[in-house]
């Protein structure tokens, strides 16, 4: 079994937290479909992010993270245009990751938040052991 090593530290979260995050990955469309051994890693490595000026992620700028809401809310803009507010449990940022596109939208801070992210060579981690690890199961 080959193993993809980064150089990353695990944050310790509650099991309120690993509910939430999981909850909150398996309603992404597009991550919807990780294994729950990716999920826990995934989150495992999530950090704290303390973005300036409540803005987590500008349309059109290189994404490298993605993110999840555990507290407040957070505004999606497009050109500033109003698209929808996301709540506690909401996954953004992945788009950018998954697709290696830039940002195709902006996500700003309503109030108080608690967010957390992920970095891109970590996720990228995960997601090649497990496909390894199923290819040397078949
Ligand atoms: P990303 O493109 O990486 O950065 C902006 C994020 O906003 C995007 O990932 C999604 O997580 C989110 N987003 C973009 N467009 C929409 C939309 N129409 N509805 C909900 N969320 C969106």
């Amino acid at each position: 079994r080959v193993q993809v090593v980064v150089d990353a530290k695990k944050t310790p979260k509650s099991p309120e937290q690993i509910i939430l995050f999981k909850q909150a990955i398996k309603s992404n469309e597009i991550l919807g479909n990780l294994t729950d051994e990716q999920m826990n890693e995934m989150i495992a490595y999530m950090k704290r992010s303390f973005p300036p000026n409540g803005v987590y992620v500008k349309e059109g700028t290189k994404g490298d993270r993605l993110y999840i809401l555990e507290t407040g809310e957070v505004e999606v803009t497009k050109e500033n245009k109003f698209i929808r507010t996301m709540k506690s449990g909401s996954v953004f940022g992945e788009l950018a990751l998954m697709y290696n596109c830039k940002r195709t939208a902006t996500v700003t801070a309503k109030g108080a938040t608690k967010v957390w992210m992920l970095e891109r060579n970590i996720f990228q981690m995960v997601m090649m052991n497990t496909t390894r690890s199923i290819r040397a199961e078949i």
